[in-house]
């Protein structure tokens, strides 16, 4: 449900007394319900841009904006607020707390905004994933591909209105990829904005777009 708007973005890096570009111009607006792959070599800025998404990270130029509002223009806190309020972040592994459940791991933005989620919405989102009946286990107990579908329940239970994945297959086999692939598509079929780096074929095919950043650049855009 999130448009985003990526305007001239540059990021400059100072590393071992050298400035690297590390994003070189991005320009990119994704619409409400695209589901968007990410795709380039390792160390094209993928993440990089991911992190300015979110507002995680700041680009030394440019503007990323989120349904029309410039992340430049809100104080931390408030972009704290719009991350625990409609963002939901899945990284390439360790996205739950091992010493929590895993309905408290779905129910935890919720609670560091200081709300509660009532059982019946952790039981639903962990149904939607297919891990209605794990509720009360610990992450320990679950499959790599279970554990993502956990960070997936997450997102779900707290209404994320973009959804933001950096590899989310990348440490999962073909079968257990293709059903977070699946729910990821879901999502944006039910009207989430979802952008998803990958290495994966088979998951950017999956997609509705696919965007392909080198060295910092956008080199192409398909439909
Ligand atoms: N915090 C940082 N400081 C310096 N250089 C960084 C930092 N983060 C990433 N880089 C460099 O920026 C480039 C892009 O990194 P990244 O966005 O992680 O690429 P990707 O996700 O496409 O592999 C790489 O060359 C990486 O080494
Ligand atoms: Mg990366």
């Amino acid at each position: 449900m999130t448009q985003i708007d990526v305007r001239s973005i540059e990021m400059l890096r100072q590393t071992g007394g050298q400035q690297t570009r590390i994003l070189a111009g991005v320009d990119l607006s994704v619409s409400p319900g695209e589901f968007v792959a990410l795709e380039g070599p390792s160390g094209a800025g993928k993440t990089s841009l991911l992190s300015c998404l979110a507002g995680l990270d700041r680009p030394t130029r440019g503007v990323v904006a989120l349904d029309g509002v410039d992340l430049r223009t809100l104080s931390p806190r408030r972009l704290a607020d719009l991350r625990s309020h409609s963002v939901g972040l899945i990284q390439q592994h360790d996205n739950v707390f091992s010493s929590l459940s895993v309905a408290e791991n779905v129910e935890l933005p919720a609670r560091i905004r200081r709300g509660r989620l009532t059982r019946s919405e952790i039981g639903a989102a962990l149904d939607a994933v297919g891990l209605r009946d794990r509720a009360k286990a610990r992450p320990a107990e679950l499959s790599g591909g279970e554990r993502q579908r956990v960070a997936v329940a997450r997102c779900i239970a707290n209404r994320a209105r973009l959804i933001l994945a950096d590899e989310p297959t990348e440490s999962l086999d073909r079968a257990n990829a293709r059903q977070v692939i699946a729910l990821l598509r879901d999502q944006a079929a039910r009207g989430c904005t979802v952008v998803m780096v990958t290495h994966d074929g088979e998951a950017a095919a999956a997609a509705s777009r696919r965007v392909r950043l080198e060295q910092g650049q956008i080199v192409s855009d398909l439909r």
